[in-house]
């Protein structure tokens, strides 16, 4: 298929985890589209559900009371069914059997490989970042990012207090896979005075134990530490830490929580002008772009190009986190 032919129906798409926000992206993609004459069409579970053609047509009305609800209404699968030439060229098959002209595809990394391989087959593509763990390189934001921390902060607030009143330590796990952006941003909100995440080394000795018993010297009563799931199992730096120090210590999994509830307004915006944004790039024809957020805007990057940036995390956050947890 060219990249100039015309484009009269749009297919969206959620895929890989479900992130809070991902059916506000949905609900924009559809009015942004129908508002400019596309027909729209939903293709529920993901990849593969593009695979077996589990498509419907979507309108503006089908798409109310979505914005506030978490999950996907599209539903999502972490679905193999990509992970050869066939499987992607069935998905293109389907694709032209119900006469898309592109796939909106929301989700994260390997939704964009997802998409990466449509594109490179030839079938025109967007991508919108909608991840809870914010591990997309050319963006500094994904959807789902701030709801799940915020998810995050509202259990940790509540450990607290019962930290508190034992003279606990609580230790922590919080998702991001290999990353550390929910583990180290939650820690600097909540306090925390251990933030454990993979892109830093740890020496449990030094930056664990010692920073406790530091904190316990100067008065402190209770403890938080957050251990990124990337880096650590909560369950073992909690023994290691009564073990080691006599300070009682529970060991807490966030796991799944942090991916459901109502979207933030954070989310529900930036879902909201991500999905506009999309459909922009579809009527400029400009295809086979992912949606970014840098330095305040909106902007569509080369979907390749995107795919071979690298992220780091800000070494000011880090020494940030440390300072404050004195
Ligand atoms: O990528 C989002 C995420 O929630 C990660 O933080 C986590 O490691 C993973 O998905 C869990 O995946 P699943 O829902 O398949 O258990």
């Amino acid at each position: 298929m060219s990249e100039d032919r015309e484009i009269r129906n749009i297919g969206v798409l959620t895929s890989g985890g479900d992130a809070p926000g991902m059916n506000a992206v949905i609900r924009s993609v559809v009015r942004g589209a129908a508002y400019y004459g596309y027909h729209v069409f939903g293709v529920r579970r993901g990849f593969h559900g593009l695979w077996r053609g589990d498509i419907i047509e979507l309108n503006p009305r089908m798409v109310s009371e979505k914005l506030q609800r978490g999950g996907t209404f599209l539903m999502t699968a972490r679905s193999k069914t990509f992970n050869s030439p066939e499987g992607v060229a069935k998905g293109i098959e389907m694709s032209k059997i119900f006469n898309l002209d592109t796939l909106v595809t929301i989700g994260g990394d390997g939704t964009f490989r997802g998409a990466r391989d449509l594109c490179q087959q030839g079938f025109p593509v967007i991508g919108i970042p909608a991840t809870i763990d914010n591990d997309i390189a050319c963006t500094e934001y994904s959807i789902g990012y701030d709801t799940a921390m915020n998810t995050a902060m509202e259990a940790i607030d509540k450990l607290r207090d019962t930290a508190s009143s034992h003279e606990r330590c609580s230790v922590i796990e919080v998702m991001g896979r290999k990353a550390g952006y929910i583990a180290l941003n939650v820690g600097i909100a909540c306090g925390a005075e251990v933030v454990m995440i993979p892109e830093v080394e740890h020496d449990l000795q030094k930056d664990v134990i010692k920073p406790l018993l530091e904190a316990r010297n100067r008065g402190k009563k209770h403890y938080i530490v957050i251990v990124a799931e990337g880096c650590a199992h909560a369950t073992e730096i909690s023994q290691q830490i009564e073990d080691i120090t006599g300070i009682e210590a529970r060991p807490t999994i966030l796991g799944h929580l942090q991916r459901g509830g109502s979207p933030t307004v954070r989310d529900r915006y930036m879902a909201s002008m991500m999905g506009l944004h999309a459909v922009d790039c579809i009527r400029e024809n400009r295809l086979n772009r992912l949606i970014a957020y840098k330095d305040g805007h909106l902007l569509d990057i080369d979907l390749l190009e995107a795919m071979d940036m690298k992220k780091t995390i800000d070494s000011n956050d880090v020494k940030s986190a440390r300072i404050l947890s004195t």
